[in-house]
């Protein structure tokens, strides 16, 4: 069953085509993985879909209705989550602080409503502080709640960040880069975690990764786009034998040769 449908879009900035004509479906429960050089318009492709950019043409479809250019905060409300290419952690509040900046549960109050209505947003408010902190109990870092935002790795991080994700309880998310700067131990448990978000919470899981074993590894299929448009979309073991992915992308890559073994 389809669950997200990005259909026929594209997207010009000045006159780079960043997206061209891009078509492609993620059905529910599925891993798939994003690939491509840089440039190649992946982020784009995530910003189009959860309503940062509005694509020049084409469609987007969660479920059965097309969210194209809907506002970020309402196509979030009906179960799209993503996570950003750079660090979105700031030092100056703890880590619960963190995640629940900028969530809303249900009530988009106004300035006039959220003075009427504080006992609700406060109570709310403690509702999102305890999802915030069942969704760093999912990921182990428990412990970590009421810590300052900087007292954390780089690496640990990036995990808060993905369970940031959780805490709406979505239906997809996106995931731009998160495996960018982990060491090799924390790229295995980022692995099962991405893997246990799916199996355990049921959620389809598109993930952009330069790091071509955890991609391989973890994805059901696998979607490449070279300058704004997509040259290949299919299993692993098929993506890593397409000549035209070797030649745009894979043979260039690093870590390709080890992600065969
Ligand atoms: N807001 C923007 N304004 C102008 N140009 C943009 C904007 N967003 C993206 N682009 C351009 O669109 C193209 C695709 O960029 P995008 O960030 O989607 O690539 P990417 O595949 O995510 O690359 P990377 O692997 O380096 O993150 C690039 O040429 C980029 O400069
Ligand atoms: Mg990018």
């Amino acid at each position: 069953m389809t669950i997200l449908a990005v259909d026929r879009v594209s997207i010009s900035f000045g006159g780079v085509r960043a997206l061209d004509d891009i078509s492609a479906a993620f059905g529910a429960g599925e891993i798939v993985g994003i690939i491509g050089p840089n440039g190649a318009g992946k982020t784009t492709l995530l910003n189009v879909i959860c309503g940062l950019n509005t694509p020049d043409a084409g469609a987007i479809r969660l479920g059965d209705r097309v969210i194209t250019g809907m506002k970020p905060n309402w196509i979030a409300g009906m179960g799209l989550a993503r996570t950003f290419q750079t660090s979105q952690l700031f030092s100056g509040m703890s880590i619960l602080e963190n995640m629940m900046t900028g969530l809303h549960l249900r009530s988009r109050a106004t300035l006039f409503g959220a003075a009427l209505h504080t006992k609700r947003m406060r109570a709310e408010e403690a509702e999102l502080a305890a999802r915030a902190r069942d969704a760093l109990d999912f990921v182990g870092f428990a412990a970590f709640a009421d810590q300052p935002g900087d007292s954390l790795s780089f690496g640990q991080r990036r995990i808060v960040e993905i369970a940031r994700t959780l805490i709406s309880d979505p239906k997809i998310v996106l995931l731009d880069e998160p495996a960018v700067g982990l060491s090799i131990n924390r790229v295995a448990e980022l692995d099962q975690l991405l893997r246990r978000i799916r199996d355990e919470k049921g959620v389809t899981l598109v993930m952009i990764e330069h790091v071509i074993r955890l991609v391989m590894g973890v994805s059901d299929r696998v979607v490449v786009l070279n300058s704004g448009q997509k040259i290949a979309e299919g299993r692993p073991e098929q993506i890593r034998e397409n000549p035209a992915v070797i030649e745009a992308y894979l043979g260039k890559q690093v870590d390709a040769g080890r992600a065969a073994s």
